[in-house]
């Protein structure tokens, strides 16, 4: 699997070569065997299994088994990993009150890049990266304490207290009890709900060396604990280029308004001088269906069929996509809807808001993350990242003091 690569590593030291490549866009950093996309094909494989399978029968939490250990769990294995899992979804009791340090309306994934970050500070006992059994403590530690810090940092911005873990519950209607008041109907205990979000989780857990995949990597590739790496990926993934984006699409989608104002909407991003481009559009990997977005787009119309949401922003997207696929600018980019075009509208209906969009992104994303990390933990050709540059600069000269310039 996977095209020729080029061992350029063995060229610099035979002949001091290196290569200029921005943006990475030729450069592979690492052998993994985590996950597999062919972005001509649209194919995406998770330890060998197609995304469209594990969509179909999987759950989040036995996909982060498998993206963590390699290989599916018998139902022995998925039992014991579950358990430790909620062993460990409780926060230390201190992390409330660096929460309550936070100004009232801070972003989500501010407070959720912090806290993750002093989660360092508060379990020494995962810290020793020589020992695999505490690269695992700290892998089930994150898995298991993201949704509560995730749901915690929410509930902190708009002025509610911060629910405890409810753990007879199991982990994505644990994450939905301590999201949300109890409403009359509670969110956890409607099924359509929870498999949707369990589905948007399982497309959402990784996706090789992505941005914020890579960054975990590198600060991890200095030794550094997985709770700073995981803080830093979650720094990278904020960003709208890539997670993001979910976020972005939605007020995009909000600021088009209506179906009428999409050609417009698509000229605009045709400008390159207007700044504007169109969100959820586009991967540096896919110049194809990104196939998780084939799967969300059918699951939006699913999901709000099913949840009785009559939404017109899904007619603006769906406008949206069609007047982007016959446009020759978009057809000869082969810029196609991403993960993230369709994802923001069945986060709405499922009634997350949208500073959580990226959150939820985060959550999932963190089994990735954790996996990549461990894997690095072992890998023999593991070395410190460190890139190059091409140096623009001013050639040698000399100081000159401040009252002769
Ligand atoms: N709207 C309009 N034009 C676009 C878009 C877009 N969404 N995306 C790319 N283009 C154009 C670029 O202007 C460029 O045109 P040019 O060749 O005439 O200069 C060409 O398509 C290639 O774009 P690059 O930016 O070079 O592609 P790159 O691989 O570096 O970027 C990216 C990929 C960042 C995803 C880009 O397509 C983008 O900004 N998309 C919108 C944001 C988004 O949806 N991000 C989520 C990505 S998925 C994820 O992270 C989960």
């Amino acid at each position: 699997l996977g095209a020729p690569a080029v061992d350029i590593g063995k060229l610099h030291k035979d002949t001091g070569y290196f290569t200029f490549d921005p943006g990475f866009v030729s450069t592979a950093s690492c052998r993994s065997a985590i996950t597999y996309i062919d972005g001509d094909a649209g194919v995406l494989l998770y330890r060998g299994y197609p995304i469209e399978q594990l969509a179909a029968k999987s759950s989040f939490l036995e996909v982060a088994y498998l993206l963590i250990n390699g290989e599916l769990p018998t139902a022995k294995e998925f039992e014991s990993f579950t358990d430790e899992v909620t062993h460990h979804t409780m926060m230390h009791e201190a992390l409330k009150s660096f929460l309550n340090g936070f100004r009232h309306d801070a972003h989500p994934m501010a407070m959720l890049c912090g806290s993750v970050a002093s989660l360092s500070a508060f379990y020494h006992d995962s810290l020793d990266m020589a020992d695999p059994a505490q690269r695992r403590l700290a892998a089930i530690r994150l898995i298991a304490k993201v949704p509560t810090l995730a749901s915690a940092a929410y509930r902190y911005s708009i002025g509610w207290p911060i629910r405890y873990p409810r753990n007879n519950l199991e982990y994505v209607t644990r994450f939905l009890h301590m999201m949300f008041e109890v409403p009359s109907e509670p969110l956890e205990l409607n099924p359509v709900v929870a498999k949707a979000l369990d589905l948007l989780f399982i497309l959402h857990a990784d996706h090789e060396q992505n941005a914020s995949t890579s960054t975990v990597r590198l600060v991890g590739s200095t030794g550094a604990n997985p709770y700073a790496c995981v803080a830093a990926g979650i720094a990278a993934l904020w960003g709208p280029a890539h997670g993001g984006a979910n976020e972005a699409v939605l007020e995009m989608l909000q600021e088009i308004g209506t179906a009428n104002n999409v050609e417009s909407a698509v000229a605009r991003a045709k400008d390159k001088n207007s700044g504007f481009r169109l969100m959820g559009f586009g991967h540096r990997v896919y110049k194809n269906f990104d196939p998780r977005a084939k799967i969300i787009r059918e699951m939006t119309h699913k999901v709000l069929g099913e949840l009785g949401v009559d939404d017109p922003l899904l007619e603006v997207a769906l406008k949206l996509e069609e007047a982007a696929l016959k446009d020759d600018y978009f057809v000869q980019r082969k810029l196609y809807p991403n993960v993230d075009f369709y994802s923001g509208i069945i986060y709405k209906a499922l009634k997350i808001p949208t500073e959580m969009f990226t959150v939820m992104f985060a959550l999932a994303r963190t089994a990735g993350w954790v996996a990549h990390w461990l894997e690095q933990q072992v890998d023999p050709d593991q070395k410190i990242g460190r890139p190059r540059q091409v140096y623009t600069g001013a050639t040698e000269r000399d100081y000159v003091a401040m009252d002769k310039r």
